[in-house]
């Protein structure tokens, strides 16, 4: 039985740990380019010990960013700010993964620091055209949106695509596709914000055609020696909306397709759901896909204390767990989980004077090993 401090290894990754750090939107960028307090970011929690370190929901097109400050990938021009991120958090042993998204109708909306919320005027950096499934707004302070047209659905499609060649030319070593909290895949996925008639909408095949379109072409342009995640809203919490049977059906198809692990997150898609927010409060969306669907499973929302991650993992209910708030709350958790778990986990070499006695240094991930991927998808030579 695995413990939090055991290595993961997904298809040719290994994960030194169990802890990764959930992707969290910093609205800090100006045309979809990080900067250095990207860098600083998520390069603390390399230096805190994560398994994984996520990248905030990037935009594979310019449209599909929630607000004008989000990180982007679709262009070239992206890649080398990113890749001197990913550098950096492959020499601390932690894997860099990247989120997918595009934001649907919840797209050209302020910073949530900005007053007042809601949508972002065109004179203020907000776009003309916000699309989703149906011209339904999330309320009515949010842009009104178009219903995408089948040459619209084409084209997010192959946004996925070229976003994640982007990726991987950057260097990450895992992508997440974003298909929760109401963004462009979440809200075809729902009845309730779906009311699509063509072969997008309706039926339950219909409704999830677009996360499998997308996850299909991301996963043959990005390379099979390479994890693919999904994030996914396990639940509307709503009467009538995307429920966990609907859940544990699409995630089987979506192992089937070659993704390889789900992140069980939930809601999102509705202003108006109950959510019975508290400790660990979608941990069972974890379990249960992981048993039902047999397919590995992260557990997200509310995990904050060493203990409560350890049990997770412990009694399987999830094979990692990902923590948000927490990790900004403390750059350095897993370090600290280290200790008070009485765990081993690599300490960089430059803080070894402060570490529990025993600690080793960190080693740089090996990337020798992925070097054939690179030549067979891009043509690049090795140096
Ligand atoms: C988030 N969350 C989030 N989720 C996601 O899939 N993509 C994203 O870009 C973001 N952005 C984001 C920013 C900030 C500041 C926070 C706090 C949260 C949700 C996040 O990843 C996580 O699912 C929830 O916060 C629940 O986990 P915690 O915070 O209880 O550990």
């Amino acid at each position: 039985m695995a413990g939090l401090f055991d290595p993961l290894g997904i298809r040719d990754v290994k994960f030194s740990n169990r802890v990764f750090v959930s992707p969290m939107c910093q609205y800090s960028s100006r045309d979809g380019y990080a900067n250095d307090w990207h860098f600083v970011h998520l390069g603390s929690r390399a230096v805190g010990g994560a398994g994984l370190v996520m990248t905030e929901a990037t935009a594979v097109l310019p449209e599909g960013r929630i607000s004008p400050q989000d990180l982007g990938i679709w262009a070239d021009e992206h890649i080398e700010t990113l890749g001197r991120i990913v550098r950096f958090i492959h020499e601390q042993g932690s894997i860099a993964g990247m989120q997918l998204a595009h934001a649907g109708r919840k797209a050209s909306t302020r910073r949530p620091w900005e007053e007042p919320s809601g949508k972002v005027p065109e004179s203020e950096g907000g776009w003309k055209k916000v699309v989703a499934p149906s011209a339904i707004p999330f309320t009515d302070t949010y842009p009104m949106p178009q219903a995408l047209t089948a040459d619209g659905i084409q084209e997010v499609i192959a946004a996925f695509a070229a976003a994640a060649r982007r990726a991987c030319q950057a260097g990450f070593r895992v992508l997440e596709i974003h298909a929760a909290h109401g963004y462009l895949i979440h809200e075809f996925l729902s009845p309730l914000s779906n009311k699509r008639e063509d072969d997008y909408g309706g039926s339950f095949e219909n409704r999830t055609r677009l996360c499998r379109d997308v996850v299909r072409e991301v996963r043959s342009a990005w390379p099979k020696e390479l994890p693919l995640f999904v994030r996914i809203s396990a639940t509307d919490w709503v009467d009538g909306g995307w429920n966990i049977d609907e859940s544990v059906k699409l995630t089987a198809e979506l192992k089937e397709l070659g993704v390889d692990l789900i992140d069980c997150s939930s809601g999102g898609n509705v202003p108006h759901a109950k959510i019975p927010v508290g400790s660990g409060y979608q941990t069972a969306f974890a379990q249960k896909i992981r048993r039902e669907a047999e397919i590995m499973t992260g557990a997200v929302g509310m995990i904050t204390s060493p203990v409560q991650a350890e049990h997770i993992i412990r009694t399987e209910q999830a094979d990692a767990v990902i923590v948000a708030r927490e990790f900004l709350r403390d750059p350095y958790w897993p370090l600290r989980a280290g200790r008070e778990l009485d765990q081993p986990i690599a300490w960089p070499v430059q803080y070894l004077r402060a570490a529990p006695k025993g600690a080793q240094p960190r080693v740089p991930v090996d990337l020798k090993s992925f070097a054939s991927c690179f030549e067979e998808q891009h043509g690049v030579p090795e140096e």
